[in-house]
């Protein structure tokens, strides 16, 4: 059955998706995030994905895991790091396709890199396709544009593909509307830009991009929520 699922934009790159109690919290860079709402604050996760050790993914990732006593899914050298700082991590790694109560979690490829600040490389980074209450949300962690996004079109209908626009360290928004063709997404909601001056994206040059393309542009300030 499908129900109604809520998507809040958290700022930077981190996401919380909620199904009635259950809540799945995507890269919660919050604390130290300049963007992060107030509403960052109420954040009650159910599980927390963490799609790279950079520091403006992992953010608050081991004090709410203990928190909440809260599992993490990441890469398997992030998990293991996680789980040294004290995180409950589930193993797993990219391939990975995971159940849980409220849906289920499957881990792709993003082209990017992955380290801790004093640990130096760790791990791969990934991306996100999360099912929940009948509906299907993809987010591509940091990652430039690649071909294989295609491969998701075929196993599901991406409902919201959350993208990174910012360039510099990740895609731009040129590329994150050919990740959304190739998604086939019907809802693209943009992300990773605005958070600091290198990653400054103008609204109305996003609006200009996304012009005649065959999905929705939605753009959430931190804090704003959207049904699905
Ligand atoms: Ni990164
Ligand atoms: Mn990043």
């Amino acid at each position: 059955m499908k129900g109604m699922l809520e998507l809040e934009y958290l700022g930077h790159s981190a996401f919380a998706l909620r199904d009635g109690e259950a809540e799945v919290l995507i890269d919660p860079y919050l604390s130290e995030n300049p963007k992060a709402p107030p509403s960052a604050k109420e954040v009650r996760p159910s599980l927390i994905l963490v799609s790279h050790a950079h520091g403006d993914h992992v953010g608050d990732t081991v004090e709410l895991s203990n928190r909440f006593d809260c599992p993490v899914l990441s890469t398997f050298e992030v998990g293991n790091v996680l789980a040294e700082m004290g995180a409950k991590v589930i193993p797993g790694h990219i391939g990975g396709d995971f159940e849980f109560p409220f849906g289920r979690v499957k881990m792709f490829p993003a082209v990017h890199s992955s380290s801790f600040d004093d640990v130096h490389v760790v791990g791969a980074p990934c991306s996100f396709l999360v099912t929940m209450g009948g509906h299907s949300v993809f987010h591509a962690g940091d990652t430039a544009l690649f071909g294989d996004l295609a491969l998701i079109a075929e196993e599901t209908v991406v409902e919201a593909a959350l993208l990174p626009v910012g360039g510099v360290y990740t895609m731009g928004i040129k590329d994150a509307v050919r990740a959304a063709r190739l998604l086939r997404a019907v809802k693209m909601v943009p992300m990773h830009y605005n958070t600091w001056e290198p990653i400054a994206v103008d609204e109305g040059e996003m609006r200009e991009a996304v012009r005649e393309q065959p999905f929705e542009l939605v753009v959430l300030r931190p804090g704003e929520r959207t049904m699905l």
